[in-house]
């Protein structure tokens, strides 16, 4: 029988092209797209029989009781199987989408009018989004620890004492694919505990994690994370299903779900009906192919490492623990060769990759760009190549 694997080496970028993602549509005519954070790998079979039936049913209505409840019932259970984390289904409340479950954050949960706190470089909208609010933003640049990304408490603590109250807490990370560890998350609770603060926990990369990560739902680690959080999450990341607008808000503690009762209404709106029974299947029956799906990446974010290591050894790079984005200094290269450029720009004109300019990141992003390495392995290493090329002036 033919794997996973073969399958997804033998998809060409033209077919790629030809499915018309904004993926690969964006950059235009020879351009390889890894930027926007999608997958090139199709969709599970339980999603697609989940879409069919919605269609012979005729089900394109607006969310009805039954698919909201198929969806929290199937998302409850994943947490509870696969994270340990009890949430009552009840509390799994649909959004059409994780930013979606931000602003929510923002406008229900928060202290009115007060900035938010951003751990960088973070999710590019996470920089723009509160701003449409009203909101400023207190970046909290990321320290260093042995080339690994940790969030700096003492800059976190900070921030609160600049009257920050609601902390975005990004887990597995994106850009930098960290995944934290109970002793991180507790030392962030405790933070946000001593300054009254709250923690919106995006963990729509979670069902993302390689080989010997374990994920941690924040809510789940305490009584005080039950009451200072609202999560978001969907498995739009891990099964690819961004387009069908359908995501999860989890609600831990009653106070929280009281105010949700009387405000959520309006948040909750938009998602989509296809969206939360495709949202259920996944969830319900999507482990296989998430598991082939992990078992790919992971192979690809160690080649990326050596493709890089032959090719462009300066560029700093360090295999992520969870998500499929690898996050690239180009600082040391671009200085080394004397380049002055944006290095997102540069690689785009010079080498036809569509990459994430890090510079909208936050301003901890400068000099670095994110790749998307969920593509075909043979279009990674053409990736690769061409970056080389576009530094090595051909
Ligand atoms: C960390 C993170 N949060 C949120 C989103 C956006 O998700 P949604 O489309 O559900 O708003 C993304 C998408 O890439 C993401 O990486």
């Amino acid at each position: 029988m033919t794997s996973f694997a073969e399958i997804i080496d033998r998809t060409t970028a033209d077919e790629l092209r030809a499915r018309g993602s904004w993926k690969w549509a964006k950059g235009g005519p020879g351009v390889i797209g890894a930027f926007v954070a999608e997958m090139d790998f199709g969709v599970a079979r339980p999603v697609e029989e989940a879409l069919l039936g919605v269609i012979e049913r005729r089900e394109l209505g607006y969310l009805s009781q039954r698919a909201s409840d198929a969806m929290a019932a199937a998302c409850a259970r994943w947490q509870r199987e696969r994270y340990g984390w009890e949430v009552d289904p009840e509390r799994v409340r649909p959004l059409p989408d994780v930013i979606t479950g931000l602003a929510a954050a923002i406008s229900v949960f928060s202290r009115p009018g007060s900035p938010v706190i951003l751990p960088t470089p973070a999710y590019m909208p996470f920089l723009t989004w509160p701003a449409t609010l009203g909101r400023e933003i207190i970046q909290v640049p990321m320290a260093a620890d042995g080339g690994r990304y940790v969030l700096d408490l003492d800059g976190i603590a900070a921030a609160f004492k600049r009257g920050g109250h609601l902390l975005v807490l990004c887990n597995p990370s994106n850009p930098v694919g960290r995944v934290y560890g109970a002793e991180e998350l507790a030392a962030v609770a405790g933070v946000v505990e001593a300054n009254g603060g709250r923690v919106f926990a995006d963990e729509i990369h979670a069902p993302l994690l390689y080989p010997g990560g374990r994920h941690i739902p924040y809510a789940s680690l305490s009584e005080a994370t039950a009451r200072h959080t609202v999560t978001g999450t969907a498995a739009s990341k891990g099964w690819n299903l961004p387009g069908l607008k359908c995501a999860q808000l989890v609600l831990s503690n009653d106070a929280d779900a009281v105010l949700w009762a009387e405000r959520g209404f309006t948040f909750e709106h938009g998602t989509s009906t296809p969206g939360a029974w495709a949202a259920a299947a996944a969830y319900r029956d999507g482990g296989d192919w998430l598991a082939d799906v992990v078992g790919y990446l992971d192979g690809s974010r160690l080649l990326l490492a050596e493709l890089l290591a032959a090719r462009l050894p300066e560029i700093g790079y360090r295999p992520p623990a969870g998500t499929y984005l690898a996050w690239l200094d180009c600082r040391g290269l671009f200085a080394a060769r004397g380049i002055e450029e944006n290095p997102a720009d540069f690689f785009l004109e010079r080498g036809r990759v569509l990459l994430t300019d890090g510079a909208a990141c936050g301003d901890a992003g400068q000099g670095h760009v994110r790749l998307n390495f969920a593509t075909p392995r043979p279009i990674l290493a053409e990736m690769v190549r061409r970056l080389a090329d576009a530094v090595n002036g051909r």
